[in-house]
């Protein structure tokens, strides 16, 4: 005999308890215990039956080749999964709306169309729309149509167990579901886009995956606060997460691993939106320079190191004396307390008047840079413009600034200094090296700096006399 029961699940984190509860035990908040209704099954034995398909193995009789993977021939996005597609792998895709992950995903499924048998599900949008995206999509430069692959299936279903019929009859290699938070498994009681459809569909997408040998991409709204939506342990659940992200009012868009079982994360893709999707950005610092206005005072260059690649990006500072009240420090695509201590630092270590200034600071190209390797250069910018006077043209600032105005040392020097020389820059201000390590590589005169003062003085132009 089926028996409803119900229970409590926390919309915030996901935490569930047998008893209704005002305030959320796990995470503290209040009024996010919601009721749900799950049919159990059958009491009896087999919730206890044991699975003998499984069976332990000695270590070393299982195989360690690399897994197969599916040829990628979007090089970007191969580079973040680590190399191509795994099969029977979940990946999840987040992004805000309008960032571009539907048509990242159908791109990836015209490409690999040619080859695999590719089952796109879509909850958002019309079978026309999407067939009009792909249309645009296949364009060629000339204006010319390139074909529609035979093996793309399309089906706009939003009932899990819909879909899970045409993946058995259809037995596609890859599958796609657009998106998590639009469909739903009829046995909870709970609607579309609720922890528990979201986490119980998951589960199910992945356990598909598993036995049938499927890669699957699922795509996943982001909630204001930046957080892929529905409980963490969507994020346990899947192998990998991919980020999409980018300024939505700006071309480029980066598509960051933040979990890989299968490859390295902090792997980043670029590409820039154009009419035509998604377009690969093969030299990411060449296209975040090119509109670089050299030797106008507030811009400098740093090199950061994106995975296993260095990206120069161009850090521009404006300072303005404040009309009223406090004054406001405004950081656009550099966190908010980095920028806070580095103007502490100036304004301390250095005895700059930032007090009473009002400070804005942005990546150029809707980057985002979080690493401290490129404090000098943020403090470059914003000293710049405080003085008035530019950052040497031909000059990249790499280094972390400390709390006494010490600059430290960072990792992957060599990489860093090789791409900037690469990219025609002549002179390069890093920290004090210590110890052996390998040697600077030649081509790009290095000035080694110790404190932030001294740096600054090697960077900045004189004043004029
Ligand atoms: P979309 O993939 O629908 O975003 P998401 O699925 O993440 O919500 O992308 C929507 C935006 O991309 C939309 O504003 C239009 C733009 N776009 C282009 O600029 N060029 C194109 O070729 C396509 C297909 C979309
Ligand atoms: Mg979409």
């Amino acid at each position: 005999m089926a028996k409803a029961k119900t229970r409590f699940v926390c919309q915030e984190c996901g935490r569930v308890t047998a008893k209704e509860m005002g305030r959320c035990p796990s995470c503290g908040s209040f009024g996010t215990m919601v009721e749900e209704y799950l049919e159990t099954e059958t009491k009896g034995v087999h919730r206890h039956a044991v699975s003998v398909e499984s069976k332990p193995r000695r270590l070393h009789e299982i195989s360690g080749d690399a897994e197969k993977r599916m040829a990628l021939p979007i090089g970007e996005f191969a580079r973040v999964l680590g190399g191509g597609i795994v099969p029977a792998s979940l990946v999840l895709i987040g992004g805000d709306p309008g960032i571009g992950k539907s048509t990242l995903m159908l791109q990836m499924a015209l490409e690999m169309a040619k080859q695999e048998t590719v089952l796109y599900v879509s909850g958002e949008e019309s079978e026309r729309q999407i067939k009009m995206r792909a249309l645009r999509l296949l364009r060629e430069n000339d204006g010319s149509m390139g074909k529609l692959p035979e093996n793309l299936y399309l089906l706009t279903e939003t009932n899990m167990d819909a879909i899970l019929h045409h993946v058995g009859a259809i037995t596609p290699d890859l599958l796609i579901v657009d998106s998590i938070q639009t469909i739903y498994l009829p046995e909870l009681k709970s609607a579309a886009g609720s922890v528990t459809q979201v986490r119980e569909c998951s589960s199910r997408l992945r356990e598909v995956a598993k036995l049938s040998e499927l890669a699957v991409f699922v795509i996943g709204h982001v909630t204001k606060e930046g957080e892929i939506a529905g409980p963490r342990v969507l994020e346990h659940i899947v192998d990998t997460v991919l980020y999409l992200e980018g300024d939505r009012y700006q071309a480029f868009r980066l598509l960051r691993s933040v979990k890989n079982r299968f490859g390295a994360t902090s792997e980043v893709g670029v590409f820039e939106m154009v009419d035509r999707g998604l377009r690969e950005v093969l030299n990411p610092s060449e296209a975040f320079l090119a509109e670089r206005m050299v030797n106008a005072p507030g811009s400098a260059i740093a090199v950061t190191m994106e995975g296993t690649r260095p990206i120069l990006v161009e850090l521009q500072g404006l300072t303005s004396p404040t009309n009223f009240g406090n004054a406001r420090r405004t950081p656009n695509g550099v966190d908010f307390n980095r920028l806070l201590l580095i103007v502490a630092v100036l304004t301390r270590r250095m005895g700059l008047k930032l007090g009473e200034q009002d400070i804005f600071v942005n990546v150029v190209g809707g980057m985002r840079v979080d690493e401290p390797a490129a404090d000098l250069a943020l403090a470059a910018a914003i000293a710049s413009s405080l003085f008035d006077r530019s950052v040497y043209a031909d000059v990249v600032l790499i280094g972390e600034v400390g709390l006494s105005g010490e600059l430290r040392w960072v990792g992957q020097m060599n990489h860093r200094l090789r791409e900037a020389q690469k990219l025609g820059f002549k002179r390069a201000v890093i920290p004090r090296k210590l110890g052996q390590g390998e040697p600077l590589p030649a081509g790009i005169e290095v000035i080694e700096a110790r404190s932030l003062r001294e740096a600054l003085h090697h960077a900045i132009l004189p004043k004029e006399s």
